[in-house]
């Protein structure tokens, strides 16, 4: 499984949002499979402390970049990192959800949801691509959320960030399948992470997975269309909700849903 997955993409991982949660089981998951990895989030010490392991469990290299995806300079900072790697993975997991009402959410939270969730993965994809399209191998994935597949009360501006995700790497798998370039949008449910916990009021959501699970389904869907949503539960709300309810009642379930955040 090893060399056939390196060898099908090409060396090197990239993690983007890698320090914690669903990131690192990725890098986890990457490394398993013998890449080389770049990681990038903005804490230094969880992301050394992730490399190290990996490093000492693996065998493979292991790079670290602490910026904020959030400015454009740590966007710049994470593409000049990648220049000279053969890139075959790239995986764009950071995001940003602050809860609650629109109107009681600063403006400048607002802008940031799009600055780390709309423009980070649109630069991603724009600035990493072009490399695979001429080695003509590579895939790029793009982490979104069930939450994106209709309005989400309480979250709404995560909710359309994550609807851009999923729609623009559906777009992209199309155009870039010619070249071998292979695009997903993972549309995971709730996934137990830190960021859920911290999220969450209630126990725990119907369908909730470990991020070792979302990460594996994950990348075995690589290559089997543009979009995977992990876990049959998922599946099925998601069919329910996008194709049987009327949409004023998949908003008003939504609501119920995300009434438990904090
Ligand atoms: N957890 C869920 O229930 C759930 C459900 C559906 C979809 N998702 C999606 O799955 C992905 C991962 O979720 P998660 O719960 O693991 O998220 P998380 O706990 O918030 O972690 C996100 C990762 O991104 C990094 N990050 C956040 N903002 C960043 C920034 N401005 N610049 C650089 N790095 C940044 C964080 O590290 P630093 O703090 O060190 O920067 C962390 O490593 C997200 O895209 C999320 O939308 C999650």
């Amino acid at each position: 499984m090893t060399a056939t997955f390196s060898t099908r993409f090409g060396a090197w991982g990239l993690v983007a949002g890698a320090s914690e949660g669903l990131g690192a089981a990725f890098a986890t998951a990457l490394a398993r499979r013998g890449l080389h990895l770049l990681l990038v989030a903005r804490r230094e010490a969880p992301l050394a402390e992730l490399a190290a392991r990996l490093r000492a469990e693996f065998g493979v290299e292991v790079r670290v970049l602490a910026v904020d995806l959030a400015e454009p300079e740590g966007l710049d900072a994470m593409i000049r990192a990648t220049v000279m790697l053969e890139l075959g993975v790239a995986i764009y997991n950071a995001a940003y959800a602050p809860v609650g009402p629109l109107l009681g959410v600063p403006a400048d939270d607002l802008q940031r949801v799009v600055d780390v969730n709309v423009r980070g993965p649109l630069a991603f994809v724009r600035a990493l691509a072009p490399a695979m399209v001429a080695r003509r191998r590579g895939a790029l994935v793009l982490m979104s959320s069930l939450a994106g597949l209709q309005g989400s009360p309480r979250v709404a501006t995560y909710a359309a960030s994550k609807s851009f995700c999923t729609i623009l790497a559906e777009g992209l798998w199309h155009e870039l399948r010619a070249a071998n370039v292979d695009v997903l949008a993972s549309c995971a449910g709730a996934i137990r992470t830190p960021g859920y916990a911290g999220a969450s009021r209630r126990r725990e959501a119907p369908g909730i997975l470990d991020a070792a699970v979302v990460a594996e389904q994950t990348l075995a869907a690589i290559g089997r269309g543009p979009r995977v949503i992990p876990g049959l539960l998922n599946r099925v709300a998601a069919w329910v909700l996008g194709r049987l309810l009327p949409r004023r009642w998949a908003v008003a379930i939504m609501a119920s849903s995300t009434r438990e955040l904090a």
